[in-house]
């Protein structure tokens, strides 16, 4: 039996991706930009293994086995096992073709709840792609073929800032994920994920973007000249590290992104009054600063990401306490990177004054950016023991 085990990490866009405009090859109408978050604080891990005594194909998620025939994950397993063909054939014979024939035995857990609303897809297709390709030898682009279990999932194959060039090619070949820059570019800059009290679950990203591509005007326009544009913008301002320009593009970016939802017919609402609560917070506590000191983003569900700079990190965090006293049942408020209590000058606190919403923000997880998918290096914590098994189940 041939055993790897990898991790990859998640990632959270500034210029959101939504809209395909070819649904079985992944293919988006628009380009998009994201930061990938350090694995310390989330990520998937997943072993595969290969073995002669396997006879079928075979996955478990979280604890539980999954149906291993769905669509997007057969088209992973079949890209990368043809990349892997073609290119061990180039190569020549060198004990990787046998393993090509046997089946395989895939385990994949998130080391953040899934009930949290977190997207796990985009880390746990990255981490797929990345351990198969490590199970069969193949080096090099692999973005292409993540892309086809998750749109998204491209965008966390590298590490730092990455963009998603969404390509012109009908085959999606030009259809690739480049980190712009590494983790290391912007020492200072921080994540919060304010994980907001959902009511309940949410229209899906897929289902979601089809049916904002069938009505909703405002997509077309935003994909056809408002995002070509601020790609530019935005890799300008990362490159330069300037927080302002950042900041500004990134909740602009949300904001247009959720009146798309809002403009497709039927509507379709992500944020909540959490999640409003969160913006108009964000907005107060910068125009008390006169300045860009914090920004927020939100995705198809309403947890508030906040992008801000290593300085501001505990008073704002101290804000957030103000506006969503945590509730005390057992869970720590606070996960991640550490944070240091912070006074709140009395100016700065009318500001801010709101009608507190005890419970509204359930925990913060503090991370910064990190490094695309790699090996594991404890090999201890693999998930599939001798047998080809799960080690445990949930
Ligand atoms: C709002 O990548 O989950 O998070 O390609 O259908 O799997 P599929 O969709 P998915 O969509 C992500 C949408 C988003 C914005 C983003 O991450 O760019």
């Amino acid at each position: 039996m041939k055993k790897v085990t990898c991790t990859a990490p998640v990632n959270i866009a500034v210029i959101k991706y939504w809209g395909k405009r070819d649904e079985a090859l992944i293919l988006p109408i628009n380009s998009s930009l994201s930061v990938t978050l350090h694995q310390d604080q989330l990520k998937t891990t997943t072993s595969v293994a290969a073995s002669r005594e396997f006879t079928e194909d075979r996955m478990w998620l979280n604890g539980k086995e999954d149906d291993i025939r769905h669509p997007r994950l057969q088209s992973c397993l079949r890209e990368i096992r043809r990349l892997a063909r073609k290119r061990r054939g180039d190569a020549g014979d060198d004990g990787f073709s046998r393993i090509l024939g046997y089946k395989v035995h895939i385990c994949s857990v998130n080391n953040f709840p899934t009930a949290a609303g977190l997207a796990s897809s985009a880390a746990g297709y990255a981490c797929l792609v990345y351990t198969l390709a490590k199970l069969y030898g193949v080096e090099g682009e692999l973005s292409e073929i993540a892309r086809q279990g998750s749109g998204s999932a491209c965008r966390s194959m590298y590490g730092g800032f990455v963009q998603w060039v969404m390509g012109e090619r009908e085959d999606g070949k030009d259809s690739l994920a480049q980190q712009v820059e590494p983790e290391t570019h912007w020492p200072e800059l921080r994540i919060l994920i304010l994980v907001a009290s959902a009511e309940k679950k949410h229209v899906g990203s897929t289902a979601g973007m089809q049916t904002s591509v069938q009505t909703s005007p405002l997509l077309k326009l935003r994909a056809q000249s408002v995002v070509p544009e601020r790609m530019a913008e935005m890799i300008e301002s990362i490159r330069q590290r300037d927080f302002e320009a950042f900041g500004q593009l990134t909740m602009k970016d949300s904001n247009q992104f959720h009146a798309t939802c809002l403009d497709t017919y039927p509507p379709i609402f992500y944020l909540n009054h959490v999640s409003q609560r969160v913006i108009s917070m964000v907005h107060r506590y910068n125009a008390h600063y006169g300045q860009t000191k914090v920004a927020y983003s939100f995705d198809a569900g309403p947890n508030a990401v906040i992008f801000t700079l290593e300085q501001t990190v505990n008073e704002f965090v101290e804000v957030v306490k103000r506006c969503f006293p945590p509730e005390s049942n057992g869970d720590p408020f606070l996960k991640g990177l550490p944070v240091s209590p912070a006074p709140l000058p009395q100016k700065l606190l009318s500001a801010v004054e709101c009608d507190p919403c005890p419970g509204g923000v359930r925990y913060t997880i503090v991370t910064q950016p990190g490094p695309g998918p790699v090996p594991l290096q404890d090999l201890n914590l693999d998930l599939l023991g001798s047998d080809g098994l799960p080690k445990q189940s949930a």
